[in-house]
């Protein structure tokens, strides 16, 4: 009888043992979730999941939009408007392997970026262009008139020129925004300048004079 009542409390306290081991073992990937979702970069992932855009923006969890966020947008787009034709013009009018296939991801990276860019501004009411700057224009219409070894000089400077600039900028927002979306924008603009930047080094063909113009225009004055 003894025996009998001494297993059957033993039963009730591996019960109840069990009961809290499986309990905490539950609660183990709540709080993780919890944790996870404080970060800032995880909460710029869960704005940004596909057909949650719309209710982020509603939700107002975006955060507020400045001037350079605007800028950076602009810049963006533009980088696109005019760095799509010049990669297929590397195809065309390049010479060298490296120079067209810098030219291919100038072409996959900005088409992907113009669309993400796109749909952000949408959301954020910054109103784009829908044409590059005077200027970017006019390199695409010098690479049109060139040809082979010129064509692939032009091409890697000026290129690895503007992406150094825009990759300053980038650094600024990135570095201040409080904006989730353009938080999660400037990520996808770094890693789509940064590859740029090193295929047109891969071309061997960037000069000091090109990396010394860039220094001087991305230092502030002293
Ligand atoms: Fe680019």
């Amino acid at each position: 009888m003894r025996h009998t009542r001494r297993t059957t409390r033993f039963r009730s306290r591996t019960l109840a043992i069990t009961i809290a081991v499986v309990t905490l073992a539950a609660l183990v990937p709540v709080v993780l979730s919890l944790r996870n979702s404080d970060h800032p970069a995880n909460t710029a992932n869960a704005v940004t999941a596909p057909g949650q855009l719309n209710a982020a923006q509603e939700a107002g969890v975006a955060g507020p939009v400045t001037e350079l966020d605007r800028t950076f947008l602009v810049k963006v787009r533009q980088a696109g408007l005019w760095e799509i034709p010049a990669g297929r013009l590397a195809q065309a009018n390049g010479s060298s392997e490296a120079v067209k296939r810098a030219g291919h991801h100038l072409l996959d990276g900005h088409s992907r970026l113009d669309q993400l860019v796109r749909e952000d501004a949408e959301i954020l009411g910054v109103e784009l262009p829908d044409e590059a700057t005077e200027e970017q224009q006019q390199w695409v219409d010098q690479l049109t008139g060139l040809r082979g070894e010129e064509f692939d000089r032009f091409f890697a400077n000026v290129l690895r020129s503007s992406h150094g600039k825009i990759f300053a900028t980038i650094g600024e927002v990135r570095a201040g925004t409080q904006n989730d979306l353009i938080r999660r924008h400037a990520r996808e603009a770094n890693q789509t300048v940064l590859d740029h930047m090193e295929v047109l080094e891969d071309t061997g063909l960037v000069t000091a004079e090109t990396l010394a113009e860039v220094e001087t225009a991305v230092t502030p004055p002293k």
